[in-house]
This record gives C-alpha cells, structure tokens and sequence, in this order.
C-alpha cells in the first residue's frame, strides 16, 4: 500500500531533521517492501511568511485532508513573533483536522543519560505516556488586549481558557483506553482545581464520570500540576499514562524529555482518533535557532515520531481502537516495521553514536546513516 504523506520542514532544525525522517522512512519501506511512502513537501515556513505573508497558502489546511499524514518538522524563527507561527500554521492544523489528542510518550531509551540519578541506574522507572488535550482549553485563542495608545498604564489584556464538556470528555476517555492498554494500566490527571474553580473543577468532576466505567481496570488517581512536577522527578515510577490541558500537558512533557536525557528525543502524534482527518506527527521540540545550520540537531525525536506514524497508519485498514494499538501485524507488517525502526534507534544510541545533547559527538547525518544501516540489518 502506498501512503500519500504531506511533509512540512518549516523552519531551523526542522528541515534538518525531516530531511533525516524522510530518508529513514524510505528506507523503513525499502527494507520491509510492503508499505510505501509518497511524499509531497510543502514549504510553509516563516521565510514564505516574510516573502509572501503566509505560511500556509489559502486553502493550505483544508488541502491536507488529502493526505494519509502529515509529518512535522518544527516552525518559527526569531524575526517572527513565535504567536504568528503558532497561530498561522501548527494551531490551524490540529483543529482544522480534529486532532483533539496528542500523545507523547516518553521513556529512556539506552545509551541517553537521565539527569535522575535513580533513573540513570534503572532507566525502566521512567515510562510514561503524557496525553494532552489539543483542541481548546487555554489554547482556544480567546482574550482581547485593551486600547493601549491612550492609557498605556492602565492596559488590560485577557487570555480566556474555553473547556467543554464534549473536549474534556473525549480526551479523557482516550486516555482511559492508552492506560488500559499499557501494561501498567495507571492513568493519572492533572489540573489546577484548586485555584481555577470553573474549567479545572469540571475536568475534575468528568474524569471521575468517566472513571467509573474503568473502574477495576484501570488504576487512577488526580494531582494538581505543581505537584506533579516534583512527583515527577521524585518517583518516576509511581507514574505511568498522565492525562493534562493543553497548557499543562505542553509543559509537563518538556520536562518528562528533559528527565528523559534530552528535549532531542521525545516525539509527539496528533490524532485525530476519528481517523476521519490525517494525523500528525512531529518531534515536540522547536526550531532550535542556536544550533540551526550546524548540521548537529539530535533526530531522534524525529525518527520516533515517524515510528509513531507508522505504527498509526498499521491501522488504517480499521483493524485498530481509538489509540491506534493495532491487533496483530496492521497493514502490510507495519507494527513490526515500527519496532524495528525503534529497535534501530537504541541499537545506534546503545553503541554511542549519539549527537551532543546526548552528550555523544556525532552528527545528524552520522546518526541517520547509522540508524539506516541498523534498519537493514534488523
Ligand atoms: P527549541 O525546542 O527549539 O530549543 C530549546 C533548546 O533545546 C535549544 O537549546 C535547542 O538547541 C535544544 N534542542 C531542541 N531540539 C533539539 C534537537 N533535536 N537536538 C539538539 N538540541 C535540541 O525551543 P525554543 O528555543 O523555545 O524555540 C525556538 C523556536 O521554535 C521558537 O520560534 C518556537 O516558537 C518554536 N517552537 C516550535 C514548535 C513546533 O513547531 N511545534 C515547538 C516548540 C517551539
Ligand atoms: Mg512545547
């Protein structure tokens, strides 16, 4: 089966590292020859926007329903006020084509180093799946700023948070069913329920509803965000699936990468688990201005994402539930190319072929080469 993938570089590292996904990707279909990849690059970057104006074209979003996926590289670029970019392109996208979940799992793959000494010593205390609410929440973009030319002092500017019942439902329940097929089947949530008394306090009051049809199934328990951050880093492995706001979870999942060895590595799917829409999937972290053009961005982060788009696209015969976990081999024996691709990944860490945020000293090419070779071989 040949899978029409549109591929957006963007900006900085981003083409960097879609150029190495690609090249991973192709040879993934290669090796295997029972899946391939077609892909169509769009150059939606915030050099068209200087040029043009725009990042994506009109019609650009709608257009991408043709597509099986998207994959993502990153967007923005200092001389662009990064709520442009945001707002122009990568937000557009995940509500255009329903992608009301994202996913980001993080674990600690060999050879990355956690900067949790307990971690370090036992990597397997640290495996989680954060899974963010896409579509709303203090993303809905709502909020005005007050006329500031006359009363500069006096300027008021509000940020409006928008949670619904039907958004919190959804997501929550996609999260009940990822725990209940992990094999810890643990779901934590987090808000801020004691402070913001409205959309918190509603998040709260849904997930028990929803708990109870998981209950005896799937372990679960609540914390508020701040005190998540300190359970994070304190007992990695109390943890398992955590479910979060848009804003929460965004942050939360920096720092489970940064507590995984590197903001390089952690890869993210935005679902649309309709699978009415495209999917998209693309590395969590951004452009990287420091190291652009260096040709040493980490592209890890990357070929999991690709991973994770082949192990979503196994189900697109309908073989697979919402979470896109795929009973059996999906089509064309693409979970198995998906594992493989990972197996790859941490064959090449483990031998230390890493770039510098891993504390290694190898090149992007360098990495992708050998993640190829590795590819070929298992
Ligand atoms: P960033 O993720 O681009 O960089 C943060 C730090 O991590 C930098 O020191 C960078 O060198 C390092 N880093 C990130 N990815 C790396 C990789 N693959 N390998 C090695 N080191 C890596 O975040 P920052 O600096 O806050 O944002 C830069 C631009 O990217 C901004 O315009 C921002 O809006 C945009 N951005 C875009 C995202 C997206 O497209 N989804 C997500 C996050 C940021
Ligand atoms: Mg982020």
């Amino acid at each position: 089966r040949v899978f029409k993938i549109a591929s957006i570089p963007g900006d900085g590292i981003g083409v960097d590292i879609t150029d190495a996904a690609v090249q991973v990707l192709q040879k993934l279909s290669s090796t295997f020859g029972t899946f391939s990849f077609e892909f169509n690059t769009l150059d939606w970057s915030s050099e068209n926007y200087r040029q043009r104006g725009f990042y994506a074209p009109q019609g650009g979003v709608e257009g991408l329903k043709q597509y099986d996926a998207i994959y993502f590289g990153a967007v923005g670029w200092p001389d662009v006020p990064d709520h442009i970019s945001l707002w122009q392109m990568i937000l557009p996208i995940r509500t255009t084509l329903n992608q009301y979940a994202n996913v980001r799992p993080t674990r600690i793959i060999p050879g990355t180093l956690s900067p949790l000494s307990a971690c370090a010593a036992n990597p397997s205390l640290l495996d989680w799946v954060i899974v963010r609410e896409n579509s709303e929440g203090e993303y809905s973009g709502h909020g005005g700023t007050t006329p500031s030319t006359a009363h500069a002092a006096h300027t008021v500017a509000t940020e409006v948070s928008i949670f619904t019942r039907v958004g919190i439902e959804r997501i929550v329940r996609f999260a009940f069913e990822t725990a209940l097929h992990r094999p810890r089947k643990k779901l934590t949530m987090v808000t801020k329920s004691n402070a913001q008394r409205h959309g918190m306090v509603l998040w709260d009051a849904i997930f028990y509803e929803v708990a109870k049809e998981y209950e005896g199934r799937v372990e679960f328990d609540k914390m508020l965000v701040d005190a998540m951050t300190v359970r994070m880093v304190n007992r990695p492995e109390s943890l398992d699936t955590i479910v979060a706001t848009n804003l929460h979870a965004d942050i939360l999942s920096d720092l489970a990468a940064a507590l995984s060895g590197s903001i390089g590595i952690a890869p993210s799917s935005n679902l649309d688990p309709t699978r009415q829409f495209p999917s998209m999937f693309e590395p969590i972290h951004g452009s990287a201005p420091d190291i652009a053009g260096l040709g040493i961005a980490n592209p890890i982060g990357a070929f999991w994402s690709a991973a994770e788009m082949v192990r979503w696209l196994a189900g697109s015969d309908g073989n697979s539930n919402i979470v896109g976990l795929v009973s059996g081999p999906g089509v064309g024996n693409m979970v198995h190319a998906a594992d493989c691709l990972m197996k790859a990944i941490e064959n090449v860490t483990q031998a230390g072929i890493k770039t510098r945020d891993l504390g290694g000293a190898s090149t992007t090419k360098e990495v992708t080469d050998a993640v190829c070779i590795e590819i070929g071989q298992v």
